[in-house]
């Protein structure tokens, strides 16, 4: 008979010390603490000797001062407070990152045009997708710099797991695309009939835009295309390199969940995708997993034991007060006897939802046994500094 495998445990602490791990991308639906962790993992690796830059989206106003980090900020800084190390910190600037990529692939009269355009600045600064592009690119960036050990990926909160993958390719067909094609067509073609073919295209175009982007838009949109025509090719180029870095067996995908069944499901599709990608995933964070504490060499009392002993303790003091042959006991006795209680039913209370945790947790890792896993206990507040970022790592790397 074969033994069941053991499951991989997801170490942490190794992944970001290897030398061999250039790039780590945090991904995950909203609030499950991509942030934190990227911000956690990039402070071990630097404490661990290694040159780091972590690339941060949105991070909590009180996690990115303690990082120095005071606005939107395409330049990594350094990060102070940093033992033995060195830790570079850096917020992206979406918006500012797009326009770094227009004028890479235009002359400045035309990046210029292209700035002025209202539809250029809705699609750099709203279009669903563009700050996971932006991200990518930014990645691209800081790997052909060539000066970082480790390279830690912080990213937005998606509305669908799929949003992040997608996003390179999606805006890469929207620039590159037939609907692109469709809208620069008049200006090429000859002859009514195939205007008019054309116009009756550019009008369904343009309801779809308009009902993807909003606004008043539409007039400035041919123009803006013509200007963008120029750099098609260097943005499908870029996508695709970016893609393909993310396969680099150097780069390691870390998906955050949290021990609750959406964010587990939305951590299932990342997990099919990577795969299915052939993207390196590392390993799940289950974060904000709660736990009992377990008493030293005692088996672990259960919520219901502690709801049952907190029962009887109960009784047992209402039938002392009402028995009359039995001792009456004292005030103090009833006073510790009612502290026992409630000791009992907070521990039950805890103990419910570690339990909820763990289950959450077997039931995802039943459905992918062979997808290395490590639990992050809930710490009792927000983390938001330096040191609150150390006690992740070691309750990582644990
Ligand atoms: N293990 C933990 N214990 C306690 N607080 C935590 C833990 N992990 C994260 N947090 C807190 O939860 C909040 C959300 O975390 P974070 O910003 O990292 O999530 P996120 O996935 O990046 O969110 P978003 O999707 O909005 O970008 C933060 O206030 C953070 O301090
Ligand atoms: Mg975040």
């Amino acid at each position: 008979m074969t033994r069941p495998q053991p499951r991989p445990a997801l170490d942490v602490a190794t992944l970001v010390r290897d030398r061999r791990t250039r790039v780590v991308v945090t991904c995950g639906s909203g609030g499950v603490g991509k942030t934190t962790t990227a911000a956690a993992m990039a402070l071990m690796g630097a404490e661990a000797g290694r040159r780091t830059v972590v690339l941060t989206i949105d991070p909590a106003r009180r996690l990115a001062q303690s990082m120095g980090l005071i606005e939107l900020d395409n330049t990594p800084r350094e990060v102070k407070g940093v033992a033995d190390g060195q830790l570079f910190a850096m917020m992206l600037d979406m918006k500012r990152t797009f326009d770094e990529v227009v004028l890479e692939h235009s002359t400045p009269e035309r990046a210029e045009q292209i700035f002025q355009n209202p539809f250029y600045q809705s699609l750099s600064s709203s279009f669903a997708g563009t700050q996971e592009y932006m991200a990518m690119e930014k990645l691209g960036q800081l790997v052909a710099a060539n000066e970082w050990d480790l390279i830690i990926v912080d990213t937005p909160p998606s509305r669908s797991a799929l949003d992040f993958l997608d996003a390179p390719n999606r805006l890469g067909r929207f620039l590159d695309g037939r609907m692109v094609r469709l809208l620069t067509a008049p200006a090429k073609a000859g002859g009514k009939a195939y205007m008019k073919v054309v116009t009756v295209s550019v009008g369904m175009v343009a309801r779809v835009f308009t009902k993807v982007i909003g606004g008043d838009l539409l007039n400035d949109l041919s123009t803006f295309v013509t200007a963008l025509e120029s750099m098609f090719g260097g943005f499908r180029e870029r996508a695709q390199h970016t893609y393909e870095l993310l396969k680099n067996p150097g780069t390691a995908f870390v998906v955050v969940a949290a021990p609750e069944p959406d964010a587990l499901r939305e951590a299932s599709y990342f997990v099919e995708r990577l795969s299915a990608e052939h993207m390196p995933l590392a390993g799940v964070i289950v974060n904000r997993t709660r736990q009992a504490e377990p008493v030293a060499g005692a088996a672990p009392l259960t919520a219901a034991r502690a709801e049952l002993a907190a029962d009887g303790l109960d009784e047992k003091l209402a039938s002392a007060k009402t028995a009359a042959t039995k001792t009456v006991p004292t005030k103090s006795a009833a006073e510790a006897a009612a502290l026992a209680t409630a000791a009992l039913r907070v521990h039950a209370e805890i103990a419910a939802a570690a339990e909820h945790d763990a289950r959450m947790t077997k039931r995802f890792s039943s459905a992918h046994p062979q997808v290395p896993l490590v639990p992050l206990l809930a710490l009792p507040a927000d983390v938001h500094d330096l040191d609150g970022l150390r006690t992740i790592g070691k309750l990582l790397g644990a």
